[in-house]
């Protein structure tokens, strides 16, 4: 039994679009059990045809039409990163009615509200789990578990191959050049981990949060943002003794901005990424190593906090999977309503 076939382009098949290949091929039975969909990654575009890859049966292209103007595929998966081309890439597939799945932040932190706004007029899906915190859900969290509820305050640690970094400061005693490369070698930062260590990754992903949390847009150069660059071994080593750890810490709330009078109060968020020393009593001081931490405070619940694997092609290819499923879930209805219309 195959039940419906829903067909899957993949734009860039790096870690994370094998982790999804990967993560299909794991859980194909339970999905089609569930859910009656047998999903395929028929085509993935890459830039080197010859690399080697674990995606097997997967037709590879250089050419990103042969994607876009396939009328059979009907998500596309884009975890190819950076803002261009993928920008345009997937604001053509939205603008052809295709579901779109991203996993890539700076794209949505810089774009997203024009993307959702195509989506929406297209009556497609633009979905992104996989975007913020690697494989723990917290978008899908906010977006339904915590509807009946009202966030007032993101804190949280963002990004891996920084807290990876720090916390090798911390338990090896290493330098933060010495540390860098570690990340490097371990795999977990890229071989230009500019965006990484400056912050603006961490930053693109509170932009996202603060979108889903506030419903209130904040551009990402109204982010104050400080990186972990400036570190020196011999400053943790101090601070260690004092007993503190120095994590890279997002944070955003909602302000009331006042211009000239009450009457013409609006909202703001105040929104900034930079090192903080945290001691033991510090939640956030326990997520170590590329794990990521997320405590939302609430108006009805308090405080809830999230930890887990904010990185790695897996965990984030199995949060980008959950966002396939949940499109798959939609063109099932969407087909037996056209099958009984017909
Ligand atoms: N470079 C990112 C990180 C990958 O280290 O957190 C996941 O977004």
């Amino acid at each position: 039994m195959q039940g419906n076939i829903v067909k899957i382009g993949l734009l860039g098949c790096g870690n994370v679009g094998q982790g999804v290949v990967k993560g299909i091929e794991l859980h194909s039975n339970k999905i089609l059990c569930k859910l009656g969909v047998t999903l395929v990654v028929s085509k993935a575009l890459v830039q080197d045809i010859s690399k080697e890859r674990t995606i097997g049966g997967v037709v590879l292209t250089q050419q990103p039409q042969d994607i876009l103007d396939d009328p059979e595929i009907e998500v596309i998966v884009e975890v190819m990163g950076g803002e261009y081309p993928a920008y345009f890439y997937l604001k053509e597939a939205l603008a052809k009615g295709k579901h779109v799945v991203t996993a890539n932040k700076l794209l949505l932190a810089l774009h997203g509200t024009e993307l959702q706004a195509i989506a929406r007029r297209k009556g497609t899906c633009l979905l992104y789990e996989g975007s913020v915190l690697g494989g723990i859900p917290i978008l899908r969290t906010i977006q339904h578990g915590l509807a009946g509820d009202q966030v007032k305050r993101i804190r949280g640690i963002l990004n891996g191959t920084t807290n990876y970094i720090l916390t090798q400061m911390v338990e090896s005693g290493k330098g933060y050049e010495e540390a860098l490369q570690e990340a490097q070698e371990a795999g977990y930062a890229e071989s230009d981990p500019t965006m990484d260590v400056t912050g603006l990754d961490a930053a693109c992903k509170l932009v996202i949060l603060c979108r889903e949390c506030f419903e209130l847009e904040i551009p990402l150069e109204e982010v104050e943002i400080k990186g972990i660059q400036g570190l020196t071994g011999e400053e943790v080593a101090e601070q260690k003794r004092q007993g503190r750890v120095p994590k890279l810490v997002a944070e955003a709330s909602v302000v009331e901005k006042s211009s000239s009078g009450p009457e013409k109060r609006r909202e703001g968020i105040i929104a900034k990424v930079g090192v903080q020393w945290l001691s033991g009593e510090a939640i956030l001081s326990h997520v170590s190593g590329v794990d990521n931490g997320l405590s939302l405070e609430t108006q009805l619940a308090g405080e809830l906090f999230w930890k887990g694997p904010g990185a790695g092609g897996l965990a984030t290819g199995g949060a980008v999977l959950s966002d396939i499923v949940e499109i798959a879930k939609k063109v099932v209805i969407e087909r037996s309503i056209g099958n009984a219309a017909r």
